[in-house]
């Protein structure tokens, strides 16, 4: 049984009252480490990659009632900590995160993020210890050096309602690792409960980045059951 990562992408998504209640409505008894799930569900890695402004309450939250789920920033420094205005750093965000998107379609387009500030961004990730899961729109891309979590992403696919075909994911999957030496290959766009398993099954997907299908709780519970 392979080891599954199930991961959100909240975007520019939730205040903190509605990330609070996100969180409050996980049920604490599916995902208590100590309490044993079945073997298959037990190899699922769930992550919440959310906005700077909701991690220290999520945080807090996830350690309060114990919630086998990590957390992840959307963004960060390409620069260590110093006089860099409104940059979050890497050693600001280990306090609270172990993984790290970088590279997504909308910073690349709407930021204008080229290669060269995102390989500064992995590694400025490396350096502590956060772990980033680097986003690709094809196989064609360069990937940073140190990068083991990539996630295929095709533009058409996000927020559309129309994914890519469980089958070509899955070719390109093959592909990325074929050719850099990535460890774990997921896809994104518009994954959700109903569509989840067509990817998660095909032999090398390791899991899904999920955007609009995370925003609500019961909605990202049962796509995490269906995985
Ligand atoms: P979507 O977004 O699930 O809403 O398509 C995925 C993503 O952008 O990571």
């Amino acid at each position: 049984m392979k080891k599954l990562f199930i991961v959100a992408n909240w975007k520019s998504y939730k205040t903190i009252k509605e990330a609070q209640e996100w969180v409050m409505s996980f049920p604490t008894k599916k995902i208590l480490p100590e309490t044993p799930l079945s073997p298959a569900s037990s190899l699922k890695h769930t992550v919440v990659c959310a906005p700077f402004t909701v991690l220290s309450i999520l945080h807090q939250a996830i350690t309060e009632k114990h919630l086998s789920v990590a957390l992840g920033a959307e963004d960060i420094s390409p620069f260590d900590e110093g006089a860099f205005t409104g940059a979050i750093n890497g050693k600001q965000l280990k306090e609270l995160v172990e993984y790290v998107l970088i590279g997504h379609s909308e910073r690349r387009s709407y930021f204008g993020e080229s290669l060269q500030l995102l390989t500064q961004k992995v590694q400025m990730a490396q350096k502590y210890g956060i772990i980033p899961i680097y986003c690709v729109q094809n196989d064609q891309e360069q990937i940073p050096q140190g990068v083991e979590i990539v996630a295929y992403e095709p533009v058409f696919a996000i927020g559309t309602g129309k994914t890519d075909t469980p089958e070509n994911a899955n070719a390109v999957a093959r592909s990325l690792k074929a050719k850099y030496n990535v460890r774990y290959v997921l896809y994104g766009g518009s994954v959700n409960s109903g569509n989840v398993a067509s990817f998660t099954n095909q032999d090398h997907l390791d899991g899904v980045l999920v955007g609009s299908a995370s925003l609500s709780a019961p909605e990202f519970m049962q796509l995490i059951d269906h995985a």
